[in-house]
């Protein structure tokens, strides 16, 4: 086992914080039955009590890989310890997504410390995908209750140095696993109101509705399965707790106005007769001409978006933590495609839109 794993069990059984590298975004990990350990990680972040924290569990041993039976089982094993009632579908969930960026709410096991949940009657678990937060979760031996490794409200890291920068000075062992490869938060899927309401999203990430409908076999044209409803709003007032789903979150300090690419030429010209003397970011993505657009007086940084969604998720955080060192008054950034493709990324983008500038 590496020095550096070895270290970070120390930390963690002596009711420390360690933030650990995940396919998603870096959290700030805790050891999930150690009530002190877990009231550090919300005076650290910043984070109000009463926001529940996601479990992260290690994958069953590799002896099981090639037996369904056998890893569902042990999928099984795993999750009583956190829930009470696994159910069918979250065991389906669990063997198709898991380790992968999928988080599952579920009626939570009795021990389950109320600081973790948030005081409520249900857990979020996730068996992250990263091959060093497997390491860590199976060298540790238990569950790691994980937020994004930022500070409240702020933008999620990356990378271990955008970790850094949120704790500088705090009490955090950071596990730098390199950048994230999928670069925004799991799928948050709510399996606790399965009778009435089936699987409910509460936050889109890279595990997207058809993927979890067509792994639980959820038609929408088959007449009698109802289609996995969507919740990306804070405002359904029957949703649980949801620290991710104010809409205020992810944001960058600096003010981000997201406009539609065919006004580009009156916003511009607009800005240009003012007498305001602003300076800006432009973020967009690549157009075929630029005929008829006129060219932006004072514009500190132009930068080209990636077209494929993955690829900006990828980046997304690590674009809104260069575009607030630059100093500029403003960033204008292009909004992102209809497809369903960009839900998650689009809600991020939002989010980040309405809290900037704060
Ligand atoms: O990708 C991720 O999920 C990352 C990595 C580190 O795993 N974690 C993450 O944690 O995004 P955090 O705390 O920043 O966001 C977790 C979200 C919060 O909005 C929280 O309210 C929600 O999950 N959550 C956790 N447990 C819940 C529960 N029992 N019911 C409803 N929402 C829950
Ligand atoms: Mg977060």
């Amino acid at each position: 086992m590496p020095d550096s794993i070895k270290r970070a069990v120390d930390v963690l059984k002596a009711g420390g914080l360690v933030a650990i590298p995940t396919e998603t975004v870096y959290g700030l990990a805790a050891d999930a039955n150690n009530v002190l350990a877990i009231n550090k990680i919300f005076s650290s972040k910043g984070r109000p009590a009463g926001h529940p924290l996601i479990v992260h569990i290690a994958q069953p041993e590799p002896n099981v890989a090639n037996d369904q039976q056998a890893r569902v089982t042990a999928w099984q094993e795993i999750l009583c310890q956190w829930s009470r009632d696994v159910s069918p579908e979250a065991l389906i969930l669990a063997d198709q997504f898991w380790p992968g960026p999928l988080t599952m709410i579920l009626p939570k096991a009795k021990n389950v410390l109320s600081e973790v949940t948030g005081g409520q009657e249900t857990v979020g678990v996730r068996s992250p995908q990263h091959p060093m937060a497997q390491q860590l979760l199976k060298a540790f031996g238990g569950g790691l209750a994980a937020p994004s490794a930022n500070r409240f409200g702020r933008i999620s890291p990356t990378t271990a140095e955008h970790v850094r920068e949120e704790f500088p000075d705090d009490e955090v062992l950071v596990l730098d696993g390199g950048p994230c490869d999928v670069g925004i938060e799991s799928t948050i899927v709510d399996l606790t109101r399965l009778d009435t309401h089936g699987p409910v999203i509460l936050r889109p990430g890279a595990i997207t509705q058809v993927m979890i409908d067509q792994a639980l076999n959820r038609n929408s044209d088959d007449g009698h399965a109802p289609k996995t409803p969507s919740i990306m709003s804070g405002s359904n007032l029957s949703a649980p707790r949801v620290s991710g789903s104010l809409s205020a979150h992810y944001a960058p300090k600096t003010k981000l106005v997201l406009y539609d690419a065919k006004d580009t030429a009156s916003i511009f010209s607009e800005l240009n007769s003012s007498s305001d003397l602003k300076r800006f970011a432009w973020v967009h993505f690549p157009r075929d001409s630029s005929a008829g657009i006129p060219s932006l007086k004072n514009v500190a940084k132009e930068l080209l978006l990636p077209v494929e969604s993955k690829a900006l998720a990828r980046e997304l955080y690590a674009l809104l933590r260069q575009l607030d060192t630059l100093n500029v008054d403003c960033i204008y950034f292009e909004k992102l495609p209809e497809g369903v493709e960009w839900d998650a990324v689009r809600d991020r983008l939002g989010r980040a839109s309405v809290g900037s500038g704060m």
